[in-house]
């Protein structure tokens, strides 16, 4: 993970080079139409206010949950107590993120969504509102932190967050999780506890319209997503990774990614970096942009 100080000179130096945030001189009609339409759009949805105040509950929420220590730099089997408060501070996306991809998703009318790492389901409840929305499915490797996103995101319906480790091991839902879930008040048959791993996640969806990466930025996993996830998409599709320059390993998997053939327009707006696959394009284009 790059220091405060390496990130700055980053961000600098992105905001420098970046293209017009503002799409002028933008040579590419869909990027400029991604510009004008999406990253531009300031309107304040109705979406955005349910969201907002769960963040503000969690905000306030001093309550101390044991949470395993999954991703980057993670020990297997470690398990933090961590608050609450700080955990939405420090792990959930900032709302202008979480809004972006909101706009994204309702823009190009995505109806089944992937999102890697639910955290407290900050993300995860703006993407459940995204009208047309067949489901999202949302994965989460530490139980405590699942179980709070899940007493919210099911709220929305069409919304299931998947327990397990998106590199583990996969075992049907035992009791344990029927226990939990029903403990959470969770009915039997809408228990999204089946343990599994993003393989068979994967495999039993239909296809993935977009797909969000935000847990477990390291190289090989995140190049190992990419490829999993990409069976399942399609020409429309879009794959959205998250803290593409938070690290030398990050950045060299966003590097490669870009680089890939499959990939047609690749865009960098230095916090995520977004993949599209259309064929519309007749070379292959990448944009960096301010955001
Ligand atoms: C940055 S947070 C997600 C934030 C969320 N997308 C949001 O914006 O509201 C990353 C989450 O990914 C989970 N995670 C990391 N590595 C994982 C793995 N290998 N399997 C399952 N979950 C994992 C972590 O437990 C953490 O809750």
């Amino acid at each position: 993970m790059y220091n405060t100080l390496q990130l700055g000179i980053k961000y600098i130096n992105y905001l420098i080079t970046a293209n017009n945030g503002r799409g002028h001189g933008m040579h590419s009609p869909f990027v400029y139409d991604l510009i004008r339409n999406v990253l531009m759009d300031k309107k304040q949805y109705e979406a955005y206010e349910k969201p907002e105040a769960f963040r503000k509950r969690l905000l306030n929420n001093e309550t101390i949950i044991e949470v395993e220590d999954l991703g980057a730099g993670s020990v297997s089997g470690k398990t933090k107590q961590r608050k609450i408060s700080e955990i939405v501070r420090t792990s959930v996306k900032h709302k202008r993120y979480s809004r972006l991809l909101y706009r994204i998703a309702c823009y190009y009318k995505y109806g089944r969504i992937l999102e890697l790492g639910t955290s407290l389901g900050v993300t995860s409840s703006y993407l459940a509102q995204v009208p047309g929305l067949e489901e999202l499915v949302t994965m989460e490797g530490a139980d405590a932190v699942a179980d709070m996103a899940e007493r919210e995101v099911l709220n929305y319906g069409k919304v299931r967050v998947v327990r397990g480790d998106f590199d583990g091991q996969v075992a049907e839902s035992g009791e344990r999780d029927v226990e939990r879930g029903e403990a959470r008040g969770v009915r039997r048959e809408d228990i999204g506890g089946h343990r599994t791993n993003l393989e068979k996640l994967v495999s039993d969806m239909p296809r993935i319209d977009m797909a969000f990466i935000d847990g477990n930025h390291r190289r090989e996993p995140t190049l190992r997503y990419f490829e999993t996830i990409l069976p399942k998409t399609h020409e429309d599709s879009c794959i959205i990774f998250d803290d593409i320059h938070w690290s030398r390993e990050m950045e060299e998997a966003w590097e490669k990614i870009m680089k890939d053939a499959r990939v047609t327009l690749s865009i960098d707006l230095f916090f995520i970096g977004i993949v599209f696959f259309r064929k519309e394009f007749r070379e292959k284009q990448h944009f960096s942009i301010r955001f």
